[in-house]
């Protein structure tokens, strides 16, 4: 089967058929996700808290990015159907056109089909630079981790109407800049509803609500292996006597379906 291409996913918007975004930071874990049916692996900087045990992503560099990367490539090569491989600039490595531009190249040449930066209409100017060059981009808006410390802590973003609004103008700018895909994360689900239907680039979300064209979820999440604190919006599909094959299967098939995500995982204005 031909790969996930960016088109693959435009197409799915389109056609209104949900797809699935996984993380994997490893070949074996890729392989398993693509061979699953995840559309696309998501390199994340999460990998600072589930695979280096910090307590946010910002220790994570492009350097880390990169090796990641290079693996989950590997993994998702021997696929019956390869994902579209997507990885996170990390904390600070996109401040200027300049640095954001080398980060980018970076992890591109690493592998990667697609980069993801975290901000608002602040980023368009890299996004259309990076456009120019033949790079597709992912900006993920609402609750941004690599702002933890401004935020003051891991809170839903854009309950208040003003910042709702804004969050929704910064979407349609930043389509009309170039922007490849959105991600939405915490954010309250009838505003994640209204951003997707008023873009026609596709939406993905977490803790967003089920009307996102798309979900992601952190693989050590819906694999039921944090420790400690479970957001709202994680399920835990590796139940019922499943394998890890058969609860990646699972939240595929519960995404394309509609089953996942319910209210229950979801956030009220
Ligand atoms: O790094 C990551 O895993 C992410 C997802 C939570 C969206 O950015
Ligand atoms: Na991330």
């Amino acid at each position: 089967m031909s790969p996930i291409s960016i088109r693959s996913l435009q197409a799915m918007k389109a056609g209104q058929e949900k797809f699935s975004v996984l993380t994997a930071y490893d070949a074996t874990f890729a392989q398993l996700a693509a061979d699953a049916g995840v559309e696309v692996l998501l390199v994340g900087d999460s990998l600072g808290n589930v695979i280096q045990g910090q307590d946010s992503t910002l220790p994570v560099t492009v350097d880390h990015m990169v090796y990641h990367t290079e693996a989950v490539v590997r993994g998702n090569r021997r696929a019956k159907r390869p994902a579209l491989i997507m990885t996170d600039l990390p904390f600070m490595s996109y401040g200027n056109l300049e640095q954001g531009l080398e980060s980018a190249r970076k992890v591109m040449q690493a592998g990667a089909h697609m980069v993801k930066l975290e901000g608002d209409d602040w980023l368009i100017p890299l996004v259309e630079s990076l456009g120019r060059q033949g790079v597709p981009v992912c900006v993920h808006l609402g609750l941004t981790p690599q702002s933890v410390n401004k935020f003051g802590g891991y809170r839903v973003q854009g309950r208040e109407d003003d910042k709702a609004e804004a969050m929704l103008a910064h979407c349609i700018a930043l389509e009309k800049a170039g922007t490849d895909l959105l991600l939405l994360e915490c954010v309250p689900s009838t505003l994640a509803a209204r951003i997707s239907a008023a873009v026609s680039i596709p939406v993905v979300g977490i803790g967003a609500g089920a009307d996102t064209d798309a979900q992601v979820l952190v693989m050590h999440d819906m694999l039921g292996l944090n420790s400690g604190f479970t957001p709202k919006f994680v399920k835990n599909f590796l139940t019922d006597g499943r394998n890890v094959q058969q609860a990646f299967a699972a939240y595929v098939a519960e995404v394309k379906s509609g089953q996942f995500p319910a209210a229950e995982h979801g956030f009220s204005a």
